[in-house]
């Protein structure tokens, strides 16, 4: 297989509002991001991801831009930028941004004129239709549930937004925009990043002629993501993207791609087709569906790595801004919280594929349950519960729905230590902290070796240290307990062996099958000596002989 940095990485995700804030106005910046490059340095991450840090109304946290060239005032200036990207460099550590491209905010420049006639030169930069008898031009409803459609005053037609009403889609049929986008991408990588996480990056193209989506009652809206997912001409962009772009740079490209199979997938990363180095699937996230199914979660990776083979390549993730904290949905978020965030990091960083760390997971950082609506402050959180309401639902039972699943859980602020604000921010942080703050922290982890904080830093080290972990072929092992995932890596003559017990007993493990020469290069249990049983959520990560 062929060697690429990108494969060799372990990316750390940074959603900047929630991570540190350095002036006290409660919320997240730059300055803070950079005043904490050296715990990151400290944990060992190579790339840091950034979610969106441009100017933006905010109605989806940055994901609506209005100006691609600067700063968010908020999160400091373009100057703040170019200081945290140096520091990073100068320590090891890359830095790529998030590439919202599908979309721009409502207030970005090209939508005011866009909007303001059907004959002006932008109008083709979105997608207008006329309604349908006195209705949205089709029955497609957002992923924030709304219809997908919104009229305007100026021309009476309707705009597509798959997201809020506040996200206009961009039209990519026009040559005009997608070359505008490729300067602002130029732009960026001159500037010195490293390369993009690319937001949704399969709905670019919209099927032809924007048909209906099939519904049993005529009146209602339909989410049916499947319809605009994958359509014809989304390859020629991104090939067309990676021509006139990231062809000429060393970067490292990741699209967020939902609704895709490995098949697809293949097409998306195959290196021959010169599209994107790698992209995040959603068949963990979604298919397991807030519980952890061993066996699905096995089909799911066996299939994947089989077909991508080595053409494609992955990324691997639990955790990001968008789904809740790993430990509690996953794992054990009570008694085995350390053991289950640790058992979680290991398949993460052992499977095939680039391990990505959301903020706040190296510490098993859980979920929240805030009392009332008007403590959450996602856009997604917010229309859910108003559509759930809308349908007769009491606020108890709406909140028993949300709470478990609302991108906040994500979204509270990074847990620096037990002072107020868990020393996030010496103002009013923009959203609550997890009370939980006072238990767990970054200065109580660093005072622990045995915290999840120092196992994800022995990971990342026998990551650079070996690499079978990277580049070797992947083998299950059965073993006879379906609660145990046994799997192998092997490069040349070096095997890796991981072992998890994804469960809360104690269970027969028959360790003397992984041969005699294995030696424990780690353990989620202080005393793992024990031969032939591993404890509730017990993982292992073994070397045969040959290696180091
Ligand atoms: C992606 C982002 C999410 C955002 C959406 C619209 O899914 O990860 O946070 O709301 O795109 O941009
Ligand atoms: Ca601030």
């Amino acid at each position: 297989m062929e060697k690429a940095w990108w494969k060799e990485a372990v990316v750390y995700q940074i959603y900047p509002r929630s991570f540190y804030d350095s002036n006290g106005d409660g919320i997240g910046d730059l300055p803070g991001v950079l005043e904490k490059l050296p715990y990151l340095k400290e944990l060992g991450i190579t790339v840091i991801w950034l979610n969106p840090v441009y100017v933006s109304p905010n109605k989806d946290n940055g994901y609506d831009i209005s100006d691609y060239y600067s700063i968010m005032p908020e999160f400091g200036s373009l100057k703040d930028f170019e200081k945290l990207l140096n520091a990073a460099h100068d320590i090891g550590i890359r830095v790529i941004i998030d590439l919202v491209v599908n979309h721009t905010s409502d207030k970005h420049p090209w939508f005011l004129e866009s909007k303001s006639s059907k004959t002006n030169d932008k109008r083709n930069f979105y997608i207008w239709r006329d309604g349908k008898e006195g209705k949205e031009p089709n029955n497609w409803e957002t992923w924030f549930s709304q219809p997908a459609w919104h009229q305007t005053e100026e021309t009476d037609q309707y705009y597509l937004h798959l997201f809020a009403k506040e996200q206009p889609d961009l039209n990519w049929k026009n040559p005009e925009l997608r070359r505008e986008i490729y300067t602002m991408m130029r732009w960026w990588i001159e500037k010195g990043v490293d390369g993009f996480r690319m937001d949704v990056i399969n709905l670019l193209a919209k099927p032809e002629g924007l048909p209906e989506a099939p519904s049993e009652n005529a009146s209602d809206y339909v989410f049916a993501p499947d319809l605009y997912a994958n359509q014809p001409g989304i390859h020629d962009y991104l090939q067309e993207m990676n021509r006139e772009v990231l062809h000429d740079y060393d970067v490292m490209t990741v699209g967020e791609t939902p609704e895709v199979t490995p098949e697809e997938g293949l097409n998306y990363t195959d290196k021959d087709r010169k599209e994107l180095n790698m992209i995040f699937h959603f068949e963990v996230v979604q298919g397991l569906k807030g519980k952890f199914n061993l066996k699905l979660f096995k089909d799911i990776q066996k299939r994947w790595i089989e077909t991508l083979g080595n053409r494609g390549w992955n990324s691997q993730y639990l955790s990001n801004h968008d789904v809740p904290r790993q430990v509690s949905i996953y794992g054990n978020d009570g008694q085995y919280r350390e053991e289950s965030a640790k058992l979680l990091a290991t398949l993460i960083h052992t499977l095939p594929g680039t391990p990505f760390v959301y903020q706040g997971e190296e510490l098993g950082m859980t979920n929240v349950k805030f009392p009332s609506i008007s403590d959450y402050r996602d856009v997604m959180t917010v229309n859910y519960y108003k559509k759930l309401r809308s349908q007769g639902m009491s606020d108890s039972k709406a909140m028993q729905l949300i709470r478990p699943w609302s991108r906040d859980n994500a979204r509270t602020p990074m847990q620096w230590d037990d002072s107020k604000n868990g020393g996030f921010s010496s103002g009013q942080p923009w959203i609550d902290m997890n009370p939980n703050y006072t238990e767990i922290n970054v200065q109580k982890a660093l005072s622990d070796r045995n915290s999840v904080f120092y196992y994800y830093q022995a990971l990342i080290k026998l990551r650079k240290e070996i690499p079978a972990i990277v580049y070797g072929c992947y083998k299950e092992i059965s073993v006879s307990n379906e609660l145990i995932y046994c799997y192998q890596r092997s490069l040349d003559d070096v095997e890796i062996i991981t072992a998890v017990n994804f469960s809360e007993k104690t269970i027969i493990f028959e360790d003397n099958l992984l041969g005699e020469k294995k030696k424990l290069l780690l353990c989620n249990y202080k005393d793992p000596k024990q031969k032939g049983i591993l404890k509730p959520y017990e993982a292992r990560v073994y070397v045969n002989n040959n290696g180091p």
